[in-house]
This record gives structure tokens, sequence and C-alpha cells, in this order.
């Protein structure tokens, strides 16, 4: 399954304008807040698709049959880019367990590089939802390894996909590699030029959000 939120008009269409908006990006912490208000808006249509029970709660006047989440999900992040969506997701499924991996290119020439993991913390992700976080989804490559790694602590029962802006190609490409994955994304581009960036895209996610690397 994949959700392309841009489908539908709504105000993620202007938080998504602003952080292509190279004048706008000069403003790191509405950078920040932007892919965090996305972040929040994803976790919300995700909760769309997961399970609710009933609980009785008291109010000040009386009871009521109110709908909670039955189960948090594992969110898991490909750091540094993925920290303020998941800090969005955070915000709405406030009690959720976290995972995070990092992972960088490696560059063996100018224009090709293998994906070079690293740090990895997970909790269990035995028969849990899983929400895998890559605000980029260019080739698709990054997403797959760090969902190789994620399992080897435990077989997910479900699996999302969240991204703010994938290419058409690293959709094709999880789709193939993981049919069972819902895919989301804020906006889906078309193109990956020569060094494997989404274009038009919004140039490099984890610079824009902390600064440019050595
Ligand atoms: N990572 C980014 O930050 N931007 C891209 O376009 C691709 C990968």
């Amino acid at each position: 399954m994949l959700q392309n939120l841009s489908d539908n008009n709504s105000i993620l269409s202007q938080f998504v304008s602003e952080i292509r908006d190279i004048d706008i990006q000069k403003d790191r912490m509405r950078f920040r807040t932007n892919v965090e208000r996305i972040g929040e808006i994803m976790a919300y249509e995700i909760s769309k698709l997961l399970s609710f029970e009933n609980k009785e709660i008291q109010t000040p006047l009386a009871k009521h049959q109110s709908k909670i989440l039955a189960e948090q999900p594992v969110i898991a992040s490909i750091l540094r880019a993925g920290l303020p969506m998941h800090q969005g997701f955070l915000n709405y499924f406030d009690k959720a367990d976290c995972a995070f991996l990092s992972a960088f290119r490696k560059h063996i020439s100018e224009t090709e590089f293998e994906i070079e993991l690293g740090y990895l913390v997970s909790p269990s992700i035995e028969n849990k939802v899983l929400i895998l976080i890559d605000p980029m989804l260019a080739t698709g490559r990054s997403m797959f390894s760090a969902y190789q790694s994620f399992l080897k602590n435990g077989n997910p029962k479900k699996v999302f996909v969240a991204s703010l802006i994938s290419s058409q190609q690293g959709i094709e490409f999880i789709q193939q590699k993981m049919p069972e994955a819902h895919i989301f994304a804020a906006a889906i581009d078309p193109e990956l030029n020569s060094y494997s960036y989404i274009v038009p895209g919004l140039g490099d996610a984890g610079d824009l959000s902390f600064g440019e690397k050595l």
C-alpha cells in the first residue's frame, strides 16, 4: 500500500513547500519545526490503520466508553536526518519504544557509494507495529538495509515506511524489496540526480536540520 499525503489538499502541502524553499531553509529551526509537524500529520494518518480498544473512563460528570490505541508502535529512525520527524511521531505516539540506526553514504567514487551502517539500538520488535522513518527515500537502499538490521530483533506484525519526500525509484525499490510495508510519503518526486539526490527534493535533510558536515 502506498499513501502520498500530497494527493489531497491540506496544510501539509504548505509545510512541504516551506521545507523545499531555499530561502525559508535558511531558518534552520523553522525547517526542523516543519519536518516535525509533517511527522505529526503522518503519525495521525498512520494511526487510522492501527488497532483501537474500548476503555470505560470516568469524566467529572459520567462514565464514557472511549477508544484508545490498543498498542504503541516501535518508532525506528535513521540517524541523523530522521530525528526531527521522529520527534513529530513521538509527539503523538508518546509512549512508543524507539529504535535508532546510523547510516551514511560511503563514497567509492563521486557518484557511487555503499550504505555504511553503524550505531544500532532497538527494543524487541517481535510481533510489534514497526514504523521506519527515513525523511528522504532516495534509492531506498538505506531504508532496506536498516530494516534488515532491525529484523535481527524480531519479526514485526506490521511495517510502515514513513518519508518526507520519496523518489519514484525509491518507492519502486521498497515495494519490490518490502512488499509487506505500507509506504507513507508527504510527497513523491520524479527523479534522482547522478549523486542520488532527489530532484526537485529539498537538498540534504540532515544538513538543513543540523548544519553541514565536513
Ligand atoms: N538524502 C537527502 O538528505 N536528500 C536527498 O535528496 C537524498 C538523500
